[in-house]
């Protein structure tokens, strides 16, 4: 959800505006995906880099994302969505893992749409958690280092359902599918540390609308635009196609 502070700023409001606007970008986008019957949305809200912007900006977004989740999850409920939280609780606000964690129980029987909600999220350091908790296991004993494989990798990331006891719902908690659609808004063209792991075979679709912008059509385009791509995850088709 990204351009949110240029779209107030190119209007002489000042970031925090930007971020409030965002609001309704966010439940159409939703409502999108669903019309579109996507199973899995994930949406990069706050990343462990954020942490560096001015204190008062900060102190916002974490405010921002505990009221947002309060006022949109009963309409997200009753559209049957279930909310999931990826992300590290280190650093983040205890009453914005409160909100996270009782949305997560609120919608965990939900059979539509999972909206995976990134906050304080980074693939890097998801990476390496899984990574520690590897090392952990093969110290013990428990694991060969030697027989390590990437599903063992995968199942170790914070959005696995891996570790017993740490599933908040009824329904366990699902782990993060690989990615389909990267789509980046705001016309930057990078990847900013989300979801690293499960893209490695996304199609990126990039698109110039910032946040605020952004709406069920822009997704839809998106996804038409993914629709169009040929995906081959490595490998190849043989087909010549002789000049007219
Ligand atoms: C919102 O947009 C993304 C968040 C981290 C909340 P930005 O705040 O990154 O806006 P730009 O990219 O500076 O315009
Ligand atoms: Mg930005």
């Amino acid at each position: 959800m990204d351009g949110n502070g240029r779209w107030a700023n190119a209007r002489g409001l000042t970031r925090v505006e930007g971020h409030r606007a965002g609001d309704a970008a966010l439940v159409d986008v939703v409502a999108g995906a669903i019309d579109l019957g996507l199973e899995w949305v994930s949406l990069y809200a706050f990343s462990t880099e954020n942490w560096k912007r001015p204190p008062a900006e900060v102190r916002f977004l974490m405010g921002y994302s505990r009221s947002v989740l309060r006022a949109r999850r009963a309409l997200f409920h009753s559209w049957g969505v279930r909310v999931v939280w990826s992300g590290e609780q280190r650093r983040l606000w205890p009453s914005v893992v409160r909100e996270l964690r009782e949305t997560e129980v609120m919608t965990a029987n939900n059979p539509g749409l999972t909206l995976n909600l990134c906050v304080n999220y980074g693939g890097r350091s998801e990476i390496a958690d899984a990574a520690r908790a590897l090392a952990r296991e093969a110290a013990i004993g428990r694991i060969d280092p030697e027989a390590i494989t990437e599903g063992d990798l995968a199942a170790r990331l914070r959005g696995g359902a891996r570790v017993e006891g740490e599933c908040t719902g009824p329904r366990p908690r699902p782990a993060v599918p690989d990615v389909d659609l990267f789509l980046r808004v705001s016309g930057e063209q990078r990847i900013s540390n989300f979801l690293l792991w499960q893209s490695a075979y996304a199609e990126l679709v990039f698109v110039p609308e910032l946040w605020p912008d952004v709406d069920r059509l822009v997704l839809w385009r998106a996804v038409e635009e993914y629709a169009r791509r040929t995906r081959r995850f490595g490998g190849a088709v043989d087909t010549p196609h002789p000049a007219e």
